[in-house]
């Protein structure tokens, strides 16, 4: 006796041979989408109650999406499949700076000139100085003038200020250049420990799964030069308590790097930074195109 083309072994087949799409690639994507959805519904065989719980799930999270916000991202985020994509894109480059999630709160920032500080208000007479330096450089080492390095971190208490409305705009963010030497150097505060966002769908997720919402301490660069890809990377603050348990699985050993104390005033004086204050140095390395 046949099969109903709607019996639990043949839909997969009936679903995907209705897929008549022309671009290659799309029918491949497509195909693979119902035949894996198909085996987890198959793997898991929810109740109805339970599938009707998912698709709520996905519209709730659709519905905490703005112009500000973008749950589906992080949602891509805690189940670790930006970094999935990340990996499978970034495979063979092992002579560039390795790079990780870009996250949500990148925003449009000024241009500064070399050393400016880019925290203002409370967080600038509240934080840790710091100086962060380094060179924007080629895989063979040449140095890249007027390389673009476009920086944004959180407060020395784990907000941005596009989460916070006590900071002022463009707080903690800003777009240095290179010079002839393929140098860049500015002022900032040291960045803390912070939450993913959690007052929405993903924060159910993370606790229903018994997870810690922290990312550890870091600076966001996304550098940019003329005949290079784009890096979209953090450096990491060496010994924070979160670098082995990140909630978006972002870091890589190679992006710790350590904030170095330093108590000397005259070299504080130099950086034009209050006593004491932490150094961090790092080169970045771009892939050809
Ligand atoms: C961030 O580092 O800004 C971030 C990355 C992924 C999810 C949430 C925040
Ligand atoms: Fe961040």
């Amino acid at each position: 006796m046949t099969q109903p083309k709607t019996s639990e072994n043949a839909l997969t087949e009936l679903v995907t041979s209705r897929i008549k799409e022309e671009n290659p690639r799309n029918q491949e994507i497509l195909t693979k989408l119902v035949k894996h959805l198909h085996a987890f519904v198959k793997d898991v065989e929810p109740t109805e109650a339970e599938w009707f719980s998912a698709i709520d799930f996905l519209t709730r999270t659709g519905k905490k999406c703005d112009d500000k916000r973008q749950e589906f991202i992080l949602l891509s985020d805690v189940l670790g499949v930006s970094m999935l994509v990340d990996a499978i894109n970034h495979r063979t480059k092992t002579t560039v700076t390795e790079t990780t999630v870009k996250g949500p709160f990148h925003a449009t920032a000024n241009v500064y000139e070399a050393g400016e500080n880019i925290a203002r208000g409370n967080e600038a007479e509240r934080g840790e100085p710091t100086v962060v330096r380094g060179r924007v450089l080629s895989p063979d080492g040449k140095p890249l003038a007027n390389a673009s390095l476009d920086v944004w971190q959180s407060d020395d208490i784990g907000y941005y200020d596009v989460q916070d409305v006590n900071q002022p705009s463009m707080n903690l963010r800003g777009i240095f250049k290179t010079n002839a030497n393929g140098e860049f150097w500015f002022r900032t505060i040291k960045p803390a420990a912070y939450p993913v966002p959690t007052d929405g769908p993903v924060g159910e997720l993370l606790h229903a799964s018994g997870r810690h919402a922290m990312r550890p301490a870091h600076i966001h660069f996304w550098v940019k030069a003329e005949g290079y890809q784009d890096l979209v990377t953090h450096l990491f603050v060496e010994g924070d308590e979160y670098l082995e348990s990140d909630a978006v699985f972002g870091v890589k050993d190679s992006l710790v790097v350590p904030f170095v104390k330093n108590s000397d005033p005259a070299q504080a004086a130099q950086w034009k930074v209050g006593s004491p204050f932490y150094y961090v140095q790092h080169d970045f390395i771009l892939a050809a195109q």
